[in-house]
């Protein structure tokens, strides 16, 4: 590294996207409906992931913004190059489930499906823009659910492998990066969306969710397994929404607490590293008298295939005090009100040190590569007469996470790579809305699907571009966020 630069040669810089938030075309060439596309904006969805049961058909009076979202199946040449003129290294992308099996029980793959892929793909290496992917993010199939109870049922396994097989086969040639699921731990708070899991019947739902995160544990080991396998150098890594849980006081309960917290996503970390399911969740699963249905193959496959490297979400922390410890599941939303940071206009804790302390911590767990796969700012923009954007508290939140990252490099902490959550407007996997923000290219589309979808450079594309040809010599070094 030259002076003054603070990533090293080779690191992955660009941005991350998930297929069912920006391609829309929702039924194009053979797609089939996934779980997203019964997902509600407006007014509705909160009671759909609730009570996802009542909703799994589509209504006409509902709206859902996955079904046209920023059409990027059809603009995906046009966005591809802009991410390019941001000189990106690589693009962290998701290849939705359903348009290469529709049903998801499918025994061939929709071959329209593939090659849609096979376009963006050519597209990127076109531009020498290298695909990181996922494979299930947020987006298995509906018809899963409606058969099977998704991820509840061990046969997913099967039909998760099926289609993980098809894509190494079809792509692995062109990619080095894989990550098996989006935000695994994510699971415990929203069922449906990270686990295909419909929960109105069930009298302990931990037990429920428990046992479907095996089996995805279990998908992804097997995926692994097939991946190296099929493609010999390729990577596949675990994928954690990681928000570190600070105690509230010095207080021994709170350590304890925000210990247990912690837990709760280092969990997926742990098995998917270690090969076995950690101590403490023997006591966990006992108090909340969850029995998982695991076999003795089950724990040689988990052992057999950990992952190559861990990839992360980041975009805040929490603090957690004894005295509320947050909902039993994960109390991941549910924290104490921390005074030392800022927060957003969604009322996200900003917390760009969290960053460099979140890293640190993974790499004194797991002692393997690191890729922060998200992390950015959904913000309301205003888009000026002339049609400029001047989105500062982007830069200010994007700069202070990037100069903390750095510092977990000069810790000794592994990272391979940074792309940041999302280059370009989407709708949020949250809210489902458009108006949260989080691109360099906004697109001209509301909350309930108006506008004309044209792209905009904003402010931060060309700050961004600095970023990354500069290996982050042009950052400030001084913390430079302010309220957002
Ligand atoms: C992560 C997800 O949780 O956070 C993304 O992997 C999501 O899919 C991102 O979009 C930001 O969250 P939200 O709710 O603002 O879209």
């Amino acid at each position: 590294m030259k002076n003054q630069e603070l990533f090293p040669d080779g690191f992955l810089f660009g941005g991350a996207l998930a297929g069912n938030q920006y391609e829309g075309a929702f039924d194009r060439d053979g797609k089939g409906l996934s779980i997203v596309d019964v997902e509600p904006a407006g007014p509705k969805r909160e009671n759909m992931l609730a009570h996802p049961k009542q909703y799994l058909e589509p209504r006409s009076d509902l709206y859902y913004p996955s079904h046209q979202a920023i059409d990027f199946y059809s603009h995906y040449k046009e966005d591809i190059k802009m991410f390019a003129e941001m000189h990106f290294s690589a693009l962290r992308l998701s290849i939705a489930w359903t348009r290469i099996f529709p049903n998801g029980d499918d025994a061939e793959p929709n071959e329209a499906g593939l090659a849609y892929y096979d376009r963006v793909l050519d597209e990127l290496e076109a531009h020498n823009i290298e695909p990181v992917l996922t494979i299930s993010h947020y987006e298995t199939p509906l018809a899963l659910v409606k058969t099977y109870g998704g991820w509840k049922n061990r046969k997913l396994i099967d039909f998760y492998l099926r289609f993980a097989e098809t894509i190494f086969k079809r792509y692995g040639t062109r990619v080095k990066y894989w990550m098996s699921f989006n935000e695994i731990n994510c699971i415990l708070d929203n069922p449906f969306i990270a686990g295909a899991i419909v929960l109105d019947d069930e009298t302990n739902p931990l037990q429920t969710i428990y046992q479907a995160s095996h089996y995805e544990l279990v998908a992804s080991a097997l995926a692994t397994k097939k991946l190296h396998e099929l493609v010999p150098g390729a990577k596949m890594g675990c994928m954690l929404a990681f928000s570190p849980y600070y105690p509230a006081t010095s207080s021994p309960d709170d350590q304890l607490a925000a210990l247990q917290q912690n837990r709760t996503a280092l969990f997926y970390g742990d098995v998917h590293v270690r090969g076995r399911y950690p101590a403490y969740m023997q006591r966990f699963f006992e108090e909340n008298r969850v029995q998982l249905e695991r076999t003795e193959e089950d724990k040689h496959i988990l052992r057999d295939y950990p992952v190559d490297y861990i990839a992360f979400s980041y975009y805040k922390s929490f603090v957690v005090s004894a005295d509320h410890p947050g909902h039993v599941a994960s109390g991941m939303f549910d924290s104490v009100d921390n005074p030392y940071v800022q927060k957003s206009a969604w009322g996200w804790p900003v917390d760009p040190k969290g960053l460099r302390y979140a890293l640190n911590v993974l790499y004194d767990r797991y002692q393997k590569p690191l890729f922060i796969v998200e992390n950015g700012l959904g913000a309301k923009d205003q888009v000026e007469p002339d049609g400029t954007i001047h989105d500062d508290y982007r830069i200010s939140y994007l700069n202070d996470h990037l100069i903390q990252a750095a510092e977990a490099i000069k810790d000794g902490v592994e990272l391979i790579g940074y792309t940041s959550w999302a280059p370009i407007d989407l709708v949020s996997a949250g809210s489902g809305e458009m108006e949260k923000r989080y691109g360099f290219i906004h697109v001209d589309r509301g909350n309930a699907g108006s506008g004309t979808l044209v792209r905009r450079k904003k402010k931060s594309f060309d700050w961004y571009r600095r970023v990354i040809d500069s290996k982050g010599a042009t950052l400030k070094a001084d913390l430079t966020q302010r309220t957002v």
